[in-house]
């Protein structure tokens, strides 16, 4: 059984994609384990215990140094004997010592088709609103194993979504997450839990 951590900062759309993905059998041999929320007033924090999964606020904040926190959420995932780890809309900055120890076992979606409109300062609805700034007409969501950039990560999917003239940065979120994120997180998922995922240097093969 994959023991599964999921991260988050905010309204846990994303978290709520896999819960139901978990809960419908589209994703099997999984569970939802953990969802740590560095802020303690995450609606996401609410879908877990809907769901009767453990919860727990961790936050920078609350720790004297950022090495005390990063050892407290290692630790965490540790004790949790998780497997993979999931950032849905987490938004703290993951210490290379996470990294390494979940290297090619820690994905991230992103809310556009990295490259474009992604590392710092990219991030919710930020990224849609440059994305409208910049007058594209595809955007979409991506799907990564995080490394020790930004965004940088083997990319594992992607989906497109077209922009309409009409859009507006909060309607152009909301059908990135309707019609990419929410299906192609639970997908990498249940790629990565039935082990057809393959990392080749800077490339992810998928062999079904
Ligand atoms: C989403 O746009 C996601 O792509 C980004 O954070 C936003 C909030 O996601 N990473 P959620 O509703 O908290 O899952």
């Amino acid at each position: 059984m994959i023991k599964i951590a999921v991260l988050i900062s905010g309204g846990g759309t994303n978290l709520q994609a896999v819960i139901d993905s978990l809960q419908e059998g589209r994703i099997t041999n999984a569970e939802i384990s953990l969802v740590i929320s560095n802020k303690e007033d995450a609606y996401g924090l609410k879908r877990a215990e809907k769901a009767g999964i453990r919860t727990a606020v961790l936050s920078p904040k609350s720790f004297e140094s950022r090495a005390d926190f990063d050892r407290a959420l290692m630790e965490m995932l540790e004790q949790a004997g998780i497997d993979l780890v999931v950032l849905a809309g987490y938004l703290v900055i993951i210490p290379s010592t996470l990294v390494e120890k979940y290297r090619n076992r820690m994905m991230n979606i992103h809310p556009s088709l990295i490259p474009s409109f992604s590392g710092t300062g990219a991030y919710g609805l930020k990224v849609h609103e440059q994305v409208l700034e910049r007058g594209v007409k595809v955007t979409g969501a991506t799907v990564h194993f995080v490394d020790e950039g930004t965004d940088t990560g083997p990319i594992i999917l992607q989906k497109a979504v077209a922009v309409r003239d009409e859009d507006d940065a909060q309607s152009l979120q909301q059908r990135v997450m309707e019609e990419a994120e929410w299906k192609i997180l639970p997908e990498a998922i249940r790629l990565f839990c039935n082990n057809k995922l393959f990392v080749e240097g800077t490339k992810v093969r998928i062999k079904e």
